[in-house]
């Protein structure tokens, strides 16, 4: 494999460099050496520079009013992320109170936060009117809410209305479905957020009536059904109709902001890459074959399927997504487009952008190390080399079907030339890495899952009472915890026996 030879750039910060895979200026083998196994770490300059390839993107396409970036906090939360956030002047898109707070307290400015989510608690909408961040409008009962909320407070609201324009132009097959059967169209409409024009009449002119609400603009967020620039084009053609309908429906409103969401791809794109090899294929002619040969003595039979099974290669997607420029110039020209058809003039008009998987995705990889090898060879030779990670900590990415771009981080420039299920520690199959090439492995050698600086961290959960492992910051040759791994007493922190079990 091509990428794995000696001394080569693999990104902006992913380096090979005499056999060892580098993070910026730091040898990811020091890296576990000094903060031990395993480890999440993320490049602080990645992020910054992700954050300044959006703004720039969007503002060369965007010439008509201010562009705002505000990256989804539920993507990586952490104080000191949301601190490189605050710091490069970005905005937020954030769900939770939890979300807000920490948003908040790292120094984001509140109107550039967008309050999205459905269900909000009255809490929530308080807490968000209080401090002056934007509310997106997303069901009935944000509004019935919002009402009792501002006659209390005597305090302008800013709110956006959420839509869920029908992308009737865009029946590709929607990623979202691993299977891959349900057109982009129809998925999109089985997605909980956004409302439909109908629902949005049936409480927008209460909401422009509304004292203390000042409605500001529009929201929509469909996620990363497609990769491709043809859906961005449907999404922001439908966007800008669905906009018009709703403003000429309420009397020439004219929106001051409008947020597009996220869902723009990682440039290496794991999304669905695990249903996408070539396994699913010949893993069903496996299971026909396999019947047919039912009646076959096994010595005759595994052989057969054996070579079936030789051919299921995990390959990691090898189509790079689309660039941020490609993304914003068909975003941009469109909506310049087809905002004025659609009755709504763009001068002055605020564009805001919410990319979570795209902003820190590549800035993250996730560092393990392998504890045990075992390669059976009867009767079907089958290899597992067993990490001391858990798709328990990749619970975000296996949700979305991930299957991660890799390195063995201490054999970087080795041939590639065994396959192994590369597997975690939990008591479930834990198969992380199904049939992938490796070097010729040994105990203690160093896998790195690449692109995993987007919802990966944030979705770790304690299955097996497995204490949580450390985030690391890099920035140059320096590295510093962000968070520090956890115990196992505060694994059990929470639980509480009680006092008749105690007798
Ligand atoms: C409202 C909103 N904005 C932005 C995002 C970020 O999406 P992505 O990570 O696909 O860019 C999400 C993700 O769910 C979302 O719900």
């Amino acid at each position: 494999m091509d990428k794995h030879s000696t001394n080569k750039t693999l990104d902006e910060c992913l380096s090979l460099r005499d056999g060892h895979l580098w993070i910026e200026e730091q040898d990811t083998t020091a890296l576990m050496s000094e903060f031990g196994s395993p480890l999440f770490v993320v490049s602080e300059d990645q992020l910054r520079r992700n954050i300044r390839s959006f703004q720039e993107a969007f503002s060369q396409g965007w010439t008509d009013g201010p562009v705002k970036v505000m990256p989804a906090a539920k993507a990586s939360w952490s104080k000191a992320i949301q601190r490189i956030i605050a710091d490069e002047g970005c905005g937020a898109d954030i769900y939770s109170p939890g979300e807000l707070d920490v948003c908040l307290n790292a120094g984001i400015d509140p109107q550039f936060i967008s309050v999205n989510g459905v269900p909000k608690t009255e809490a929530h909408i308080r807490r968000t009117i209080e401090v002056g961040a934007r509310l997106t409008i997303d069901s009935l009962e944000d509004v019935e809410m919002l009402e009792r909320v501002t006659q209390e407070l005597g305090k302008t609201a800013y709110v956006r209305i959420r839509l869920r324009p029908v992308l009737t132009d865009f029946n590709e097959p929607s990623d979202f479905v691993a299977e891959g059967l349900i057109p982009t169209d129809i998925a999109a409409l089985g997605y909980k957020g956004g409302l439909s024009f109908d629902e949005v009449m049936s409480y927008a002119p209460k909401l422009m009536d509304m004292e203390h609400v000042e409605v500001v603009g529009f929201h929509e967020h469909h996620g990363r059904h497609s990769r491709t620039v043809n859906y961005w084009r449907e999404q922001m053609r439908a966007y800008a109709q669905e906009m018009g309908k709703v403003c000429e429906a309420l009397g020439a409103f004219q929106p001051k902001e409008i947020d597009i969401g996220g869902g723009f791809a990682i440039p290496r794109d794991p999304f669905n890459a695990a249903t996408d090899y070539n396994a699913p294929r010949d893993l069903r002619w496996l299971n026909s074959i396999s019947k047919f040969m039912k009646s076959v003595a096994p010595s005759k039979r595994y052989p057969t399927l054996q070579k079936i099974i030789d051919s299921v290669v995990g390959k990691p997607n090898e189509i790079m997504a689309p660039t941020i420029m490609e993304y914003a110039d068909v975003i941009t020209s469109t909506l310049k487009q087809e905002l004025p058809a659609a009755g709504i003039d763009p001068t002055g008009i605020t564009l805001q952008l919410e990319p979570g998987r795209s902003m820190h995705g590549n800035t993250g990889i996730h560092l393990a190390t392998i504890q045990a090898l075992k390669s059976a060879q009867a009767p079907i030779a089958w290899s597992h080399a067993i990490s001391d990670t858990t798709e328990f900590w990749f619970t975000g990415g296996r949700y979305e079907h991930h299957l991660h771009d890799y390195i063995v981080a201490n054999k970087a420039d080795h041939t590639y030339t065994e396959k192994f299920d590369i597997c975690g520690r939990s008591c479930y199959g834990d198969r992380l890495m199904p049939a992938i090439m490796v070097p010729k492995l040994e105990v203690g050698d160093i896998f790195a899952f690449l692109d995993t600086g987007a919802y990966q961290e944030v979705s770790c959960s304690n299955f097996n009472a497995m204490p949580r492992p450390a985030t690391i910051l890099v920035k140059g040759d320096q590295a510093h915890v962000i968070r520090r791994a956890e115990t196992l007493e505060e694994v059990f922190h929470r639980d509480i026996v009680p006092e008749h079990l105690n007798a």
